[in-house]
């Protein structure tokens, strides 16, 4: 019977060659739709209002607050223009009590002020704020955005573990500055961005052939330079750069295409927003671990595979983080005793013989790598959308990464390099490059902070 289930999800979550290419096509399409029209298409290809990406030149003192991930974060960077580059920079990592992420809007975002209120007090000397100015900030919200300026946006939806009444269809740069504003904190949010968007600028600020930026975290996205040209439902004035980035919101794709198990089905029934991030819950860290446990307990209840009882503990979602998952898929000791710890620890399973640990190692490898391959098929979408998926002018191409999936879980980071290269061909795939951008969302938005200050253009 397990060997009957195990088949199943191998054969189920199997991705050939040409079912990515069929992806990756419908990704191109769906592209093409959610530039034509607003609601044309599940991608929502948002406008970011960043017609202009980090050219070196950015200078003074500048922060960046990032919400959205696992963490959130503040960050204060001085910057030196052309020769001085990043002066220097300080980071504080707050994580985010989990009644706030399914609380009110107004706790939220006193929680964020107050924590960004304590960083800036913490500010020390040597970080330089010309006289009479006001801190500016560049605000990393790493959720949907229908942006109406380049410091103003409504919130479209939460996705990943957000769920909070609301917040959906107000400004969040309102809702945070009046909370900053509750924190007797005098800051201006100057840049409104979503962490993709950030991650594309914080790349480019490095490497200027960063054109794609894709986040693999709790969540999964991507953002890509197009041309203004190519935007139908674009009614205002064209940038002078003639460029527009665009944030996909990708984990809203789905097609036909993707792979698609009993397990998925159920993840997304019982998720936070049913129906909804159907590629992101196939992709992302928040959802492999629990594709992974809904898996065991079948086996558990169907073929006895832990015995005469089922775990409880199996039957509790998000008992299992992609974070342990990633562990036992990476256990390399001989008698697998990792996998045998973590169930021990997460499930409170003892008493595994070899062979069932090496089962899990081996559904754990199904679920990232087919992760890991739908999200290489995806890259591949856009670079057709840019017309880079080919040899032709042999452009340098970068593709900037950042999230804890892609930097920590490497089977899977290094799965999705071999399936662009096995996509791309190899010559294609030699001038396409991918870079960690490390916290490059946060450098990033800080940039874009700089690149809109207000101040801009006035002599120091
Ligand atoms: C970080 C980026 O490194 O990755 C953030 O700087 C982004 O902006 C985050 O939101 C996503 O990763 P995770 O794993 O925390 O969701
Ligand atoms: C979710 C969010 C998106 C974000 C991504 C990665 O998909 O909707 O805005 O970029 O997670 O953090």
């Amino acid at each position: 019977r397990a060997a009957a289930i195990l088949k199943e999800l191998e054969e189920k979550c199997a991705t050939p060659i040409g079912k990515l290419r069929h992806v990756a096509d419908a990704m191109t399409v769906e592209m093409h739709a959610g530039l034509a029209s607003e609601g044309g298409s599940k991608l929502k290809m948002l406008i970011s209002y960043v017609d202009n990406l980090p050219t070196g030149d950015e200078k003074g003192l500048f922060y960046a607050l990032d919400l959205g991930g696992t963490n959130f974060r503040c960050l204060r960077v001085q910057l030196g223009g052309k020769e001085g580059r990043v002066v220097k920079q300080e980071a504080e990592e707050v994580s985010i009590p989990p009644h706030l992420m399914v609380g009110s809007s107004h706790e939220l975002f006193d929680f964020i002020a107050s924590a960004l209120a304590k960083f800036v007090a913490s500010e020390g000397d040597d970080y330089q704020l010309s006289v009479g100015r006001q801190r500016e900030l560049g605000f990393t919200f790493s959720f949907p955005v229908k942006q109406t300026s380049i410091c103003s946006g409504t919130l479209i939806k939460w996705t990943k573990g957000f769920s909070i009444d609301g917040t959906v269809g107000e400004d969040v740069v309102a809702e945070l500055t009046k909370a900053m504003e509750r924190q007797g904190l005098d800051m201006r949010v100057a840049a409104l961005v979503n962490d993709t968007i950030g991650t594309l600028a914080g790349g480019r600020y490095n490497d200027n052939d960063v054109v794609i930026a894709v986040i693999l975290g709790t969540g999964t996205n991507a953002a890509y330079v197009e041309r203004a040209q190519a935007i139908p439902k674009w009614h205002g004035l064209l940038p002078k750069s003639g460029e527009m980035v665009i944030n996909m919101e990708w984990g809203n794709f789905r097609s036909s295409h993707l792979p698609m198990t009993e397990y998925d089905h159920t993840l997304d029934v019982e998720s936070l927003n049913p129906g909804e991030q159907i590629f992101e819950k196939l992709i992302s860290g928040m959802y492999l671990g629990d594709i992974v446990r809904r898996v065991l307990w079948r086996l558990a209840e169907e073929a006895s595979f832990f015995g005469d009882n089922v775990p409880s503990k199996l039957q509790v979602p998000f008992t299992l983080r992609t974070p342990d998952m990633s562990a036992m898929h990476h256990d390399s000791s001989s008698d697998l005793r990792v996998v045998a710890n973590k169930l021990r620890d997460v499930f409170g399973i003892t008493n595994t013989s070899l062979k069932m640990r090496k089962t899990i190692v081996d559904i754990c490898d199904i679920v990232a790598k087919r992760g890991a391959r739908l999200a290489a098929a995806g890259v591949v979408g856009i670079l057709k959308k840019q017309g880079r998926d080919t040899v032709a002018g042999k452009q340098r191409t970068v593709v900037a990464m950042d999230g804890g999936l892609f930097e920590h879980y490497t089977i899977f980071s290094k799965c999705l390099e071999s399936t662009l290269s096995e996509m791309l061909g190899d010559e294609v795939s030699s001038h396409v490059i991918i870079t960690h951008a490390n916290d490059g969302s946060g450098i990033g938005a800080a940039l874009l902070a700089a690149s809109h200050s207000q101040y801009l253009g006035i002599d120091e």
